[in-house]
């Protein structure tokens, strides 16, 4: 017979066990095969994500046909066309540029390379939730800054994150803009910590939609470090394309800690393609802003919804309607084959119910209106 081990308690990390699958809450309400199925179903109306719903420039479909015959290989491990052609496009020098498997990897590089178990990381709420759990897996402790919040919307406090550090915070992270609330950076936030000796973390996930980048702020400051996506304005999100901007002894330190090949053949192609097509980039990215603002003015007109502006590809709202929750709203919806994304009772929303709802094509957009209107009255 064979011997059985159980590993004792104490052979776990602790702050490990502690954190969650991502995604385990919906896991377990929803379970995780109707999950799936809603996932790969292409009649739904995904407005959970984020994602470009324009999909890719049909040359970089092209581009991953051409090189799926080449998967046999390894992909470059030096990327260097890649690097060369993404610094040009951030207006930096080659050695500035750190590749990842999506920005959420380049992020996690960054925690594993610098964190120690006791160590924290300030960054303001609502935030993107994998950050804190990333923090959190490398024994971090993550310190969450409620924003400020007043008639016209939500802004840092930058008092509270300057209290807030000390001699183990190792990191401030910014969201350029922010994900949920759609708000951009200051300069004027981000000169009160530049002198910090810590690193600064700004996520431009979804530059593109505000055309506000601190990527010209890695000449000086060493401490700086801005992530880059390809998943939202160049729609490759299925494709895992990330990238770092930054000081090149920060560049070559991070990298220390990632895996070789990281970026696959398919995507390295399917990047280049893209951002060698940036008259389609640049189409797209000016329909996804016309109708973030088409969009958001349709949802102020519906009583009960108090939408936020927004300089990303996705609309916080607010629920005050006196009968539906955020909750409901959401359920009725995903029954007309529409996702949105609940953000009731998240660090820094604390205050009533909230949904946020990424930006479709005018179609998309018409539906979600008619089927909001029909929920909540008015039409
Ligand atoms: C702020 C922010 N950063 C990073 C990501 C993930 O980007 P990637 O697909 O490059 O990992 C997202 C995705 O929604 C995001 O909202």
């Amino acid at each position: 017979m064979k011997a059985t081990v159980t590993l004792p308690s104490n052979f776990f990390k602790p702050y490990v066990k502690e954190t969650k699958r991502y995604m385990e809450d919906e896991v377990k309400k929803y379970g995780a095969r109707i999950l799936n199925m809603v996932w790969q179903n292409k009649d739904f109306i995904r407005l959970m994500g984020n994602e470009n719903q324009y999909g890719p420039s049909p040359k970089v479909v092209e581009a991953i046909k051409n090189a799926a015959q080449w998967v046999n290989r390894y992909p470059s491990p030096i990327y260097v066309d890649l690097i060369e052609k993404i610094a040009e496009y951030a207006s930096v020098k080659p050695e500035n540029i750190l590749l990842g498997a999506g920005s959420l990897e380049i992020m996690d590089a960054i925690f594993r390379a610098f964190l120690d178990p006791g160590d924290n990381v300030i960054l303001s709420a609502p935030t993107y939730k994998p950050y804190v759990l990333r923090i959190k897996i490398c024994g971090g402790v993550p310190r969450l800054i409620p924003m400020r919040k007043n008639e016209n919307g939500f802004s840092r406090d930058m008092g509270k994150i300057l209290q807030a550090l000390d001699s183990q915070t190792k990191a401030i992270v910014f969201l350029n803009p922010n994900n949920p609330t759609g708000i951009p950076l200051t300069k004027e936030e981000l000169e009160k910590v530049l002198d910090k000796p810590v690193l600064i973390v700004i996520d431009e996930a979804y530059y593109e939609f505000c055309g506000k980048t601190f990527a010209p702020f890695v000449e000086e400051n060493e401490n700086v470090i801005v992530i880059r996506t390809l998943s939202k304005a160049f729609a490759l999100a299925g494709l895992r394309l990330g990238y770092a901007i930054a000081n090149p002894s920060l560049v070559d330190y991070v990298s220390r800690v990632q895996l070789p090949f990281r970026v696959t053949e398919l995507t390295a192609h399917a990047a280049l393609a893209a951002l060698n097509d940036m008259e389609y980039a640049k189409e797209t990215i000016k329909k996804i802003v016309e109708e973030r603002e088409i969009l958001f003015s349709e949802l102020s007109k519906i009583d009960g919804l108090k939408p936020y502006p927004s300089a990303a590809n996705f609309i916080l709202v607010k629920v005050t309607h006196e009968k539906y929750s955020a909750e409901k709203i959401s359920s009725l919806l995903l029954g007309k084959r529409i996702i949105v994304r609940g953000f009731t009772g998240a660090p820094g929303l604390g205050d009533g119910g909230y949904i946020r709802i990424s930006v479709g094509t005018r179609e998309q957009n018409d539906k979600l209106i008619s089927a909001l209107k029909s929920i909540l009255g008015g039409g």
